[in-house]
């Protein structure tokens, strides 16, 4: 019997309402396709930086490093100040670990109302490939002069050749699997040196991967044809900072950001990959056990493809496509009043 051990890190908020359903779910498939789980739980979160003053202990990179993935909740939580939270955990897991790869799937399913009749389900399925790694989210620059009328703020973008290359030849290489075309974002009409360097290192690997049809678009135009039109996209490869809004984006136009999932990849498996949910701790329904599971249980599923289970994953979206089309229990950011545990019952059921 396989077995895998998993680092389970709940975080703030509603991460650990959605990470348990999650957890009951891969056993559940577990069991039925003869492979078990193994977890080791952490209590790193902003409740721990309150009373230890430090989000994971100092070795925190080091108990990960063994495991065969992470499954994370969501970081951070009103009273400690969003860029220590995030920069004290999220970010460098995904650095340390070479996580350079954020797949972020968006699906319309059948019985979600998208607020958009142009999402139909069915028609909307399609990946947002984010830079995960460098890019906007660069620790380079500093504050001067505060408290004086000159106060100044500088942060510095980096992107390398090495980095934004193997992120893109990542996503060539999806779109050749999907057999249909990739999109790339950028803003090279305003920001002059970096976004233009990535426009061409898309023609450069595009040229090494002829099968693949692409396009390029800026980002406030992308924006608009998300909504207006997000049936046309594939694949979409973007930076960082773009990749993060256009997923949030992406979700909401799928009809919350409730379901949507991650995957923090490190692809040449050097190390622990992290699995998510794109939402945040949600604090303004936290404790009161209405989060929707599902994009949990997805990033659970992405997990599961990416441990070499394939046909296990795709049960799990299967019943997550069920659940929706086939019975009204859903959360109220689907419109409905179950919880959190009475959702993930329904889709247990029909696992
Ligand atoms: P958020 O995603 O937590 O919430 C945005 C809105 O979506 C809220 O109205 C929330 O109630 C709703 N929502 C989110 N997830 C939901 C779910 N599963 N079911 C139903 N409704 C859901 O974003 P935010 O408010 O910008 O951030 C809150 C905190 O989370 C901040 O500290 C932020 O930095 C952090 N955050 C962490 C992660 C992460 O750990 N990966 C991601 C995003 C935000
Ligand atoms: C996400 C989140 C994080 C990000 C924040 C909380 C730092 O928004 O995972 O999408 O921007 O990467
Ligand atoms: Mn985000």
């Amino acid at each position: 019997m396989t077995d895998h051990h998993i680092a389970l890190i709940p975080g703030d908020g509603i991460g650990a309402e959605v990470l348990p359903p999650a957890q009951q779910v891969l056993d559940a498939v577990g069991a039925r396709h003869g492979f078990a789980f193994t977890y080791t739980s952490y209590d790193w979160s902003c409740e721990r930086y309150v009373r230890e003053g430090a989000m994971m202990p100092e070795d925190g990179l080091d108990q990960l490093r063994d495991k065969d993935a992470i499954l994370l909740g969501a970081v951070g939580y009103p009273g400690v100040p969003d860029h220590v939270s995030l920069w004290g955990l999220l970010i460098p897991i995904r650095r340390s670990f070479r996580q350079y790869v954020n797949l972020r799937p968006i699906r319309v399913f059948e019985g979600v109302a998208s607020p958009l009749r142009a999402a139909a389900a069915g028609e909307v399925d399609f990946v947002v490939v984010r830079e995960n790694v460098e890019g906007e989210y660069s620790e380079i620059g500093g504050r001067l002069n505060r408290g004086f009328p000159e106060e100044m703020a500088v942060q510095e973008s980096v992107f390398t050749r090495g980095g934004v290359t193997r992120v893109l030849d990542y996503a060539f290489e999806l779109a050749a699997q999907r057999g249909r075309k990739l999109t790339s974002a950028t803003k090279s009409n305003g920001i002059v040196h970096t976004l233009p360097f990535w426009d061409e290192l898309v023609a450069e690997r595009g040229a090494v991967h002829p099968q693949v049809a692409w396009d390029q678009e800026h980002i406030d135009a992308l924006a608009a044809k998300f909504v207006l039109d997000p049936a046309r996209f594939d694949v979409v490869v973007a930076s960082n900072l773009f990749g993060d809004i256009l997923s949030d984006l992406a979700a909401a136009v799928a009809g919350s950001i409730g379901i949507a999932p991650a995957a923090n990849l490190n692809p040449e498996r050097e190390f622990p990959s992290m699995f998510e949910p794109v939402h945040g701790s949600a604090p303004d329904i936290a404790g009161r056990g209405v989060a929707n599971p599902l994009g949990a249980i997805w990033s659970a599923a992405m997990m599961l493809d990416h441990l070499g289970h394939p046909e296990a994953a795709k049960e799990v979206t299967d019943a997550i496509a069920a659940v929706l089309a086939k019975t009204d229990v859903r959360t109220p950011d689907l419109g409905g009043s179950a919880t959190t545990t009475e959702f993930a019952e329904k889709l247990l059921e029909l696992l």
